[in-house]
């Protein structure tokens, strides 16, 4: 089995001195919705997503072998605590983050056991605004995923192949955040398993590897933020409240359907198609926090006044632009690149008045977690 092999570790010659490395991650799309799932951050259906590119975390991610510290003669820890991680945001010192970080440690070190050996410090800063309403944790997640993963390659005496490589650093990802898995290579990746897709897993994201047609190679995401606060509830809470939720198992089925029918719009570049699926999948992600319980609406006037114009502009222009929404009220439209012309000054006068302060982030698909 796979976690099995994540588990056989590799012969590592671990640093005698302290030392660092840099890398950046970037954020991800779904255009089909992962929401729901079990212990462990097992998906209970399919999804799939677009890397993005402008928005990443940048992480440098500092180690101090124990034996070079004050704490004399010390090899390892047991368990790793708030202790063993220094974190700063932009700069500044996050103690806060510490807890987070340090559960995260402790939740991968069957698969990493050197992370005991060592001190770290960890410095960290988004591309897209602090508090805009993109969720950090994907990008967050892969890029200290991705971290670690150049530390162990670095030091084995006998390195992963590039795959089970990419693999193992999805499988750490999803550990933190689930969406996180899919943020590591690009530009589409699916994760959770799919009858379609043969090598698809419940434990890691793989890149698409079918043929996909040029449109959507170059595509873009233009994030419009409508909302820039704090998440009223955290996915966390979403996740759970599909445990009983009325609709769960139709949602399930419906996701793993539309996963299918994407899988055939990919390939033949049915632009019309892909509109409206990822436009279903973003409204039901939407129905079943409306309609759990407690229900609870993420959307905010804006959100509607933006997808009514948006539905109103692609009939009246003939032009494949649609939205999609993650757990929040920002809005995502997605159009081949090739319209930009047409798209971009309708979303500068339309748009962007529905925006906070106007704002907007120009993006597009993009390749995963880069080394620095
Ligand atoms: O990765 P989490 O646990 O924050 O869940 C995020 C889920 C959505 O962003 C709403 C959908 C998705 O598939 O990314």
């Amino acid at each position: 089995m796979v976690t099995e092999s994540f588990l056989t570790l590799p012969q590592l010659e671990l640093p005698s001195k302290g030392g660092s490395i840099t890398v950046t991650a970037p954020s991800n799309i779904a255009l089909v919705k992962y929401w729901g799932k079990s212990q462990g951050q097992i998906p209970r259906n399919a999804s799939i997503s677009f890397t993005l590119s402008n928005c990443f975390t940048k992480t440098t991610l500092g180690f101090t072998p124990f034996s070079e510290q004050s704490k004399a003669g010390q090899e390892m820890v047991n368990d790793l605590d708030d202790s063993n991680f220094e974190v700063f945001v932009d700069g500044l010192s996050k103690p806060d983050f510490a807890p987070k970080i340090a559960t995260f440690f402790n939740r991968i070190e069957a698969y990493l056991p050197w992370i005991r050996s060592f001190q770290w410090r960890i410095d960290t800063e988004n591309t897209f605004p602090h508090g805009s309403g993109i969720a950090s944790s994907a990008s967050g997640f892969a890029a200290l995923a991705g971290a670690l993963m150049e530390l162990e390659n670095s030091w084995s005496l006998d390195p992963l192949p590039p795959e089970l490589r990419a693999q193992k650093t999805s499988f750490l990802a999803r550990l933190g955040s689930g969406s996180a898995s899919r943020s590591v290579l690009g530009p589409l990746m699916y994760w959770g398993t799919h009858p379609a897709l043969p090598a698809s897993s419940d434990l890691f994201a793989c890149i698409l590897d079918q043929e996909v047609h040029a449109v959507f190679i170059d595509y873009k995401d233009t994030i419009l933020l409508v909302d820039q606060g704090e998440k009223e509830v955290s996915s966390t809470l979403g996740h759970n409240l599909m445990h009983d939720h009325p609709f769960a198992n139709q949602r399930f089925d419906q996701a793993q359907d539309n996963l299918g029918k994407l899988l055939a719009v990919l390939a033949c570049g049915d632009t019309h198609e892909f509109c409206r699926i990822v436009e279903t999948e973003a409204l039901s992600l939407h129905a079943m926090m409306m309609t759990s319980n407690p229900s609870y609406l993420l959307m905010k006037p804006n959100t509607l006044a933006i997808i009514e114009k948006v539905r109103i502009f692609r009939r009246a222009n003939n032009v494949p632009v649609c939205f999609t929404l993650d757990a929040g009220a920002n809005v995502h439209l997605l159009y081949p690149a090739k319209f930009t012309p047409q798209v971009m000054p309708w979303i500068q006068n339309e748009l962007s008045g529905h925006c906070q302060a106007g704002q907007f982030i120009e993006d597009q698909v993009g390749q995963g977690v880069k080394k620095v």
